[in-house]
């Protein structure tokens, strides 16, 4: 009697043991799509060199559009608005009339754009107990456990967000979505006496949050981005 079941027991082990295995596998979460139009202030940090800034972040994916309206630390004010054809036009409100348009061969983010990130457990981060996962080792994405709701996120780089506010539904009006005259002056000359001054050149350089989004797309995406005149 105990002979033959012993065999059989050995048989559930060794077939029951690998799906187990992926039963538990396939029951990782996977992080909340992104609501298609929400409203988010998030206190940046590139955790390099420690510069800060608060991004205002309107997305709306319907209209085709994204923007981040940036304040540097007692700094410039840059609105980084982007375009799902690939325009995103970077400019600044005060005299100086900076404007610096870029092209991308990428859209904006896709709602599911965490899709087939790789969950890593759970983890505390700025006090809330998040879900965190990892994309193609280019961000790394917490997410409230209990809202759903995005934390922080960490891009390679060192640029590090932490939301402050995720109001879903939340729209920008059409008006505050119109890029400065100057951004439509086709004047190589003046595009470069006006262009990125420093502070917004060095950042575009160093990856503006929104351009960064846009290579991260990229690399995630394998395409080309091609910045125009840069
Ligand atoms: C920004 O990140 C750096 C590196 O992690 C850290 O030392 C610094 O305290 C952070 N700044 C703020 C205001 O949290
Ligand atoms: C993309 O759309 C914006 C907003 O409508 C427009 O200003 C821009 O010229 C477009 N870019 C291209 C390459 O069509
Ligand atoms: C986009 O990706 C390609 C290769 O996948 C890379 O060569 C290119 O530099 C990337 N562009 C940007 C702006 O990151």
């Amino acid at each position: 009697m105990a002979s033959a079941t012993k065999p059989v027991a050995f048989f559930l082990l060794i077939f029951l043991f690998p799906f187990s295995l992926h039963a538990s596998k396939s029951a990782d979460p996977t992080p909340a799509p992104w609501p298609h139009q929400f409203h988010s202030i998030l206190i940046m940090n590139q955790t390099q060199t420690g510069a800060l800034q608060v991004n205002d972040l309107w997305y709306d994916w319907p209209n085709g559009r994204n923007f981040n309206i940036l304040q540097n630390q007692l700094g410039k004010l840059t609105y980084d608005l982007e375009w799902d054809n690939g325009t995103s036009y970077i400019y600044t409100l005060d005299s100086d009339k900076e404007c610096r348009v870029l092209h991308f061969d990428v859209g904006i983010l896709h709602p599911n754009w965490l899709d087939g990130a790789t969950y890593l457990g759970q983890q505390y981060l700025d006090g809330f107990l998040c879900n965190v996962w990892e994309k193609v080792d280019f961000i790394w994405y917490y997410e409230d456990v209990l809202t759903k709701r995005p934390v922080h996120w960490l891009f390679f780089n060192g640029y590090s967000a932490h939301v402050m506010t995720f109001e879903e539904g939340a729209v920008l009006e059409d008006a505050n979505w119109q890029a400065p005259v100057y951004c439509f002056l086709d004047d190589k000359e003046e595009e470069k006496r006006n262009s990125p001054v420093t502070e917004v050149g060095v950042r575009v350089s160093k990856g503006v949050p929104g351009r960064f989004i846009r290579e991260v797309i990229n690399a995630s995406a394998g395409l080309q981005a091609v910045i125009e005149g840069a």
